[in-house]
């Protein structure tokens, strides 16, 4: 891919305005032609690297009133004309105008019909400069493009011989010279022709207002998107497709049509993701009176897609991962994130596309409030308690992990390289959980209301995360200056918190303390943070009864670095629930007796902490087991956590997705993270002891709890059915853990008998754990059963991959070598590689052979797909919290690949952070 250019040998149908440059002409245009645009992701000798900083936003010179698109598509030369209609900013006097451009051939470019000569404009790296432009006026550009050879999945490319465009964050430059900023908005009228034969169909945003059919064996479509936007919510589909149809009728009874576009083979798979669909536009007008404001709404599913989904207004484009669905393919946990993609990308109508980011530095202006909006989507869906959970586990696993090492930057970064590196789990995740604390302090009306003054203030138009804060702020009477520090400062806070029982007064005192964790590598966002405000949500239970003191409980707003809180009128000393639903994102440091953590687990009224004492409780244990391990002790189950394990077993008063939940022991990534220097063998050998040890001391009860969740009958997709596989499942773990014959074939027997994945693929991840002839039998008849399925394959590679098996590597390094694996696809590559390096035990070993395995394909990727690369490399991140030997192989792995010659600057700028952390 590098530095290489565009094949003009046999340009073939390049045509435009019906008539169009013979390839005589073309060549000729390409003569005139001074500069080449280099390829923008590598890095040559003279290059340098300059970051982008939040500080030197300015506005436009020029603002866009319209454009015109025309593509004449072909895999190896698509020719795209834009014109557009340019006005200077009034407050600008400039009359020069930077066009963002990559990797574009230049074939000519007029203004107001006068093609320009080449003292006229100066190409550059990354775009052109024109000079000398009137107040206002219409630019045209003819420019080629190579769908084909595109394997960076941004910009226009090709997927299973389908045209597909990705342009969030900078890729619309790939497509056209353009002012390519999201504070840019106009509205775009795109023609689109190609042949018939293969692109039946061609869609873009918006609305078709016309289709022909040409005489030369091609056909032109016609869309016009009435809405405002900016260039990166631009798409273009064309291929061959068929269409699953839905509608939806919106409160004010206008009628939607829905589309879900798919390759044929698929058809059939496409219900959920309808279904899921409209769920969604039913909540957003129910909780946020949001309605669709199009007549039209598509989805398209394509199979090479870098991220999941992606929100083009009127036509988002989707990983199909995240449409595809039968029971016999697609697990519970796959329907679910179905449903939530799904909400998550047509919530982004009105958070995103209506209202949109100002610059990049804003995105989680966007993604953190349209993640929260998703989040509670899912939790009125399904369960509330176990939504939180999830999503508390998942911030704790991977944004936890981000902000205390190399890549810790606050949700409103300062600067970056590459804008594709900084859709991190801090700005989704940590973003919504600052939402969140909004909508906490004011609760869902005060919430509500101040959605509503931020759409009435900035309804099309593009604005900063100070905006909202305003919005919220100004519909509710308060003053959130102080929230602003959560935008500027990177890292976890740690809320350490203290208790003192007054016996005499009967006044119980909490005394809480916030404090940021020291962050070296002088990270921006680290230097002198201040308190930040924390809404503590607290109950207080009474020690006798377990019950929950009425009066007691609610929400303690800590906005200094330390404050008492005193609860009066007691008679005894009660137990306090702290940080209850997990109400801000922080570390709670707080010292509590096993005993006190073990009523926690029995009597909270709060289900997230009810959950969170047990993790805790567990993170205790297993971490005391891990030091046991290492010095050689001989390993003891704890009896309170058994006897703990032992009632939440039998307690059934609980749904089964929350025991489910309550009964699986904290993840080795996790428990890693409580370690001072992380030893990933003995924190593994300390884990299995326990799973092993539970399961043989409860295997009566296990077993007879098996016996009556899998007699349910038939396959049942309700929610009571999902919770009851989400149990059956995490039991079947416990009881594989025992590794018996029966255990094995009691596996076995689920996998062979499932008549839907979930059971199956739980099945089968458990039995590529253990060597026993089973293992193989059930991966080859996986294998066959589902060859033609490239995403029940994905699940074939990643069991593999996340095997405990101590030859995992080598299986690995064999499966490289499988006719099915491909370096040009991000799910195949994610499921085996990425899957990989989620493997703690693994992916650590200590010869450091799971690190060269990494970084010899983040080469192999890396000039092709440099955002897909720059996202594997960043499982060295942690490499500073493992042992000297560990680091330092890490480490010349990191150096490695730094030193390789035209590194893209995506893995550049990962690895830089790193090495210098
Ligand atoms: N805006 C998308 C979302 O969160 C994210 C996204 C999709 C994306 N594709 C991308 C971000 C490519 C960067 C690059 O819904
Ligand atoms: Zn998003």
């Amino acid at each position: 891919m590098r530095a290489k250019t565009i094949n003009h040998a046999a340009p073939t149908t390049a045509f435009f305005n019906g008539a169009g440059p013979t390839p005589a002409i073309s060549a000729q245009i390409q003569r005139s032609q001074s500069t080449q645009s280099p390829e923008p992701n590598s890095l040559t000798a003279t290059q340098s690297i300059q970051p982008v900083l939040r500080s030197d936003y300015q506005p436009p010179a020029y603002w866009i009133d319209n454009v015109e698109l025309d593509f004449d598509l072909d895999p190896r030369e698509t020719l795209v004309t834009a014109r557009i209609s340019v006005r200077r900013n009034a407050q600008q006097s400039s009359s020069t105008l930077d066009l963002a451009g990559e990797n574009l051939k230049l074939q000519s470019v007029a203004v107001d019909g006068k093609r320009l000569e080449q003292t006229q404009y100066q190409l550059r790296d990354g775009g052109m400069t024109l000079l000398d432009l009137p107040e206002s006026c219409v630019i045209e550009t003819k420019v080629l493009v190579s769908p084909v050879t595109n394997k960076s999945l941004s910009g226009l490319y090709q997927t299973s011989g389908n045209f597909c465009t990705q342009c969030e964050a900078v890729g619309f430059r790939r497509i056209t010279y353009f002012l390519d900023r999201p504070d840019v908005m106009t509205t775009y009228r795109v023609t689109i022709r190609a042949d018939k034969q293969t692109c039946p169909v061609m869609l873009s945003n918006g609305n078709r207002i016309s289709q022909r059919d040409l005489d030369d064996g091609r056909h032109e479509v016609v869309w016009e998107d009435p809405f405002p936007k900016p260039s990166y919510l631009f798409a273009l589909v064309a291929g061959n497709l068929k269409c699953h149809r839905g509608t939806f009728t919106t409160r004010d009874c206008r009628n939607v049509a829905l589309e879900i576009w798919v390759e044929p083979q698929n058809i059939d798979k496409c219900e959920h993701a309808l279904v899921s669909l409209q769920k969604s536009m039913k909540w957003d007008e129910d909780v946020f009176g949001l309605q669709y404001d199009l007549d039209i709404y598509m989805i398209v599913a394509v199979n090479d897609f870098n991220m999941g989904a992606m929100e083009n207004k009127g036509l988002n484009v989707f990983n199909s991962k995240y449409v595809l669905a039968l029971p016999d393919t697609a697990t519970d946990e796959d329907y679910m994130l179905i449903e939530a993609v799904i909400a998550h990308e047509y919530f982004h109508n009105w958070t995103g596309n209506r209202v949109t980011c100002r610059d990049w530095f804003q995105l989680t202006l966007k993604e953190g409030l349209t993640v929260f909006r998703d989040q509670q989507f899912t939790a009125d869906q399904t369960s509330a308690a176990v939504k939180r959970i999830d999503d508390v586990s998942g911030l704790r696993a991977g944004q936890f992990v981000e902000d205390s090492g190399p890549m810790a930057h606050p949700i409103r970064p300062e600067s970056y390289i590459s804008m594709d590196n900084f859709y991190t789990a801090t700005v989704y995740r940590k973003g919504a959980e600052i939402i969140r604390m909004y909508h906490t302090i004011l609760g869902a009306e005060g919430f509500r209301r101040g959605m509503d003054l931020y759409f009435q203030r900035h309804d099309n138009s593009a604005v900063t995360c100070d905006d909202f804060r305003a919005a919220m702020a100004d519909a509710n009477n308060v003053n959130f200056d102080l929230f602003d520090r959560w935008y500027s400062q990177a890292g976890t806070p740690e809320l350490t918190v203290s208790e003192a029982w007054d016996a005499a007064k009967g006044e119980y005192a909490l005394t809480m303390t916030q404090s940021y964790p020291p962050l070296p590598g002088g990270n921006p966002g680290t230097e002198g943070r201040k308190p930040v405000p924390l809404p503590v949500r607290v109950g207080l239970l009474d020690a006798e009864s377990g019950e929950e003191i009425e009066q007691h409980g609610g929400v303690v707003m800590l906005q200094t670095e330390s404050e008492t809180y005193t609860f009066g009128g007691l008679t005894a000393k009660p137990i306090a629930s702290v940080l209850r639903g997990f109400s801000a994102p922080v570390r709670l440091r707080m010292q509590r007796s096993n005993q006190d953590l073990a009523f926690l687990m029995a009597h909270d009224t709060d289900s997230f902490n009810r959950w969170d004492a047990g993790q805790t409780l567990a993170t205790k244990l297993l971490l005391d087991a891990a030091t046991g391990v290492k010095n050689g002790e001989k390993l003891k189950l704890s009896q309170e956590f058994s006897d703990a394990f032992g009632r939440v077993l039998s307690d059934d008063s609980v749904d089964e997705a929350f025991k489910a939940l309550a009964l699986t022991l904290p993840r080795e990534s996790v428990l890693g993270q409580e370690m001072d220097v992380i030893d990933p063998d003995s924190l593994h050998t300390a884990r299995q002891f326990y799973r092993t040890r539970l399961a043989e001391t409860f295997q009566s009860e296990l077993t007879a709890l098996y016996k009556n969740l899998a007699a349910d009958g038939a396959y049942k997709n309700d929610q009571k059915s999902i919770n009851r596989r989400r149990l059956k499942n995490v039991v079947l773990a416990y009881l594989s853990a025992l590794e018996t014959p029966e255990s094995v074939s009691l596996v076995a027997d689920q996998f062979n008998q499932a008549d839907n994945m979930t059971d199956k693929q739980a099945a089968l991840s458990l039995l590529a754990n253990l060597d026993v002839p089973a293992r193989d039998e059930a991966l080859t008849a996986f294998y066959k059963k589902y060859q033609s399925d490239p995403l029940v394959i994905d699940k074939w590679f990643a069991v593999q991959a996340v095997s405990s098996r101590a030859d995992t590597i080598e299986q690995v390094k064999q499966l490289t070598t499988h006719p099915d694996f491909s370096v040009d696809n991000p799910n195949r590559v994610r499921s085996l590689i990425g899957a990989f390096t989620q493997n703690q035990v693994r992916f650590h070993q200590a010869d450091g052979a799971g690190y060269k395995l990494l970084a010899d394909y983040v080469l192999k990727i890396e000039s092709a797909n440099p955002q897909l690369a720059a996202r594997l490399v960043a499982a060295f991140n942690s490499y500073r919290r493992f042992d000297e030997t560990r680091q330092t192989q890490m480490q010349n792995e990191l150096k490695r690949i730094a030193e390789h010659p035209g590194l893209c600057k995506d893995v550049h700028e990962i690895v830089q952070r790193a090495l210098h952390f």
